[in-house]
């Protein structure tokens, strides 16, 4: 489970983050959601430990992110917006890549699990050798997917994994950021713009507006809402179905 306490986030004078408070339960998906540049993913970058926080506390699994970064970021896999692949090693060697560097295993051993992860994550032996230029972009997300849930981790940090994906794959990736949830029991913070997407997989709905958490609950709740800033993203979302 992921736990952050008044939260904050400044650059300079600039405050990003304003005393975030959330709770995320364990095998739960809850879908961040907030106008650009609100600080979604300095959120979830915080969370991850890659950058540290200016005052509050986080924990993944008991264990503090600010004090002990090092050992909380062996429980989290991060799906980057880019995919963040090396684009000068094919899709089984970015996979085995962390694997290795994780722990020291037989080869065969970190291409098994290296493989599993990609098997799990809905690529075929054909894709293996593939380099990253010769994938599409819905599989790209996949090999992000796989290099993180290699890790084994018990948290799974997702930034914007759909945007700029076709309709069809976005929902195949849906599914698979559910199904991981379902097989791998993990908890997932899923940042988000896409309205139908949320509703679709979320537990729960967090809304950030300039660094402060607005809103959280039910994806129902979210879309019934009173706040402008939620209403305008829902009718958004609702016209652009129509
Ligand atoms: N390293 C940094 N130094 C200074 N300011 C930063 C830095 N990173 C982010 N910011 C600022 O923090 C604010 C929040 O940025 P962030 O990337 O977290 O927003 P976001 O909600 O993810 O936006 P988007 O929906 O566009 O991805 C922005 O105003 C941004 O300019
Ligand atoms: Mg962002």
């Amino acid at each position: 489970m992921v736990s952050i306490r008044h939260l904050s986030k400044t650059y300079g004078d600039r405050s990003i983050l304003k005393d975030i408070n959330l709770e995320v339960a364990q095998a739960e998906i809850l879908a961040i959601m907030g106008s650009s540049g609100g600080g979604k993913t300095t959120l979830l970058r915080c969370v991850s430990g890659l950058i540290d926080a200016t005052q509050g506390d986080i924990e993944v699994d008991g264990v503090n992110v600010r004090t002990d970064p090092d050992l909380a970021r062996c429980r989290m896999g991060m799906v980057f917006q880019s995919s963040a692949l090396f684009d000068f090693m094919n899709v089984e060697d970015n996979v085995m890549f962390g694997v290795t560097r994780q722990k020291k295993r037989p080869r065969s051993e970190s291409l098994k699990i290296a493989r599993d992860a990609l098997k799990s994550v809905g690529l075929v032996e054909t894709d293996y050798a593939k380099m990253p230029s010769e994938l599409s972009g819905g599989m790209r997300k996949r090999v992000g997917m796989a290099r993180a849930l290699a890790l084994n981790p018990t948290v799974m940090l997702y930034d914007e994994p759909t945007t700029g994906l076709d309709p069809i794959t976005t929902y195949s990736i849906d599914s698979l950021v559910k199904s991981v949830r379902d097989e791998f029991n993990v908890t997932s913070l899923v940042v988000s713009h896409d309205v139908n997407s949320v509703v679709r997989i979320a537990d729960r709905v967090a809304f950030l507006h300039s660094g402060e958490v607005i809103f959280t609950g039910t994806p129902a709740e979210f879309l019934v809402a009173p706040d402008p800033n939620i209403r305008e993203l829902v009718e958004k979302s609702r016209a652009s179905v129509l």
